[in-house]
């Protein structure tokens, strides 16, 4: 077992080992694929998991170098032995962590309890409205419009058993412009979410998040450890301007 922070979730020593589960084009894997190449975070992916076959994000995987991996959930007999596989996957490549970077299938209590508090999630709107069952893609930017809300975003967050309900991460916050569609404000919500999902999991590496309730605390960074090149701001960072925004519910 690695050695966990008696204050927060997460590890020290050796790169953290992430796992990650898509459905689509895998944009937000690349993301992170990128910050653990570039070295902002202390984690590696180790297996990358898609439920649908021929998936881009499949080739993103391979193009870097990391295990990929189809289980089609329509291959499988029932719902619990298709998670009964993703378990064996995911435990066979020694996971600390589990990502659902736009992977489009809920997941039962079963699966959701045995990863508990490290399986994170990545929603295209600020949480906990325009969340929910059957709220994901376009439709999510649909609702969002259609309300006449001023501000959308993106949330990370721990996975819960309730759909979109878990402790939130972070949150980016974007403008809603008048002349926008689904497409314009989708492609807004998608430059944030490219920052926020490297940012929360490199938080979770670095042992800062810890949940209390159905809240998230960020932990100061440990004394003397030197700030990340080119990662995304951190709590502290929080004034450094549009382009480095991360809005996180906790104090440095
Ligand atoms: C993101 O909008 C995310 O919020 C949603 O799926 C999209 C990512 O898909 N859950 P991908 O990474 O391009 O496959």
């Amino acid at each position: 077992m690695p050695e966990r922070r008696p204050e927060g979730l997460g590890r020290t020593g050796s790169p953290l080992r992430v796992g990650v589960l898509v459905s689509g084009t895998g944009t937000i894997l690349q993301a992170l694929i990128d910050a653990c190449r570039a070295g902002e975070m202390p984690a590696e992916i180790v297996v990358v998991i898609s439920n649908v076959p021929g998936a881009f994000a499949l080739e993103r995987a391979r193009a870097a170098g990391i295990p990929a991996e189809t289980l089609d959930h329509r291959s499988f007999p029932s719902r619990a032995a298709f998670e009964t596989a993703l378990r064996t996957t995911l435990d066979g490549a020694g996971v600390d962590l589990v990502c659902l970077a736009g992977f489009l299938r809920i997941l039962t209590p079963g699966f959701v309890d045995a990863f508990a508090g490290r399986l994170m999630n990545i929603h295209p709107a600020l949480l906990p409205a325009f969340g929910g069952k059957g709220m994901y893609g376009d439709r999510v930017h649909e609702t969002v419009l259609a309300s006449g809300a001023r501000v959308s975003g993106c949330t990370v967050h721990f996975v819960t058993r309730d759909a979109d309900a878990g402790p939130i991460i972070v949150q980016a916050p974007v403008p809603v412009e008048d002349d926008d569609t689904p497409a314009t404000l989708s492609a807004r919500v998608r430059r944030e979410e490219l920052r926020a999902f490297p940012l929360a999991v490199r938080l979770f590496a670095e042992g800062r998040l810890r949940i209390e309730g159905n809240r998230v605390l960020v932990l100061p960074a440990a004394a003397g450890s030197p700030p990340r090149t080119n990662a995304p701001a951190a709590p502290q960072d929080t004034a450094a301007g549009p382009e480095t925004r991360v809005h996180l519910r906790a104090k440095p």
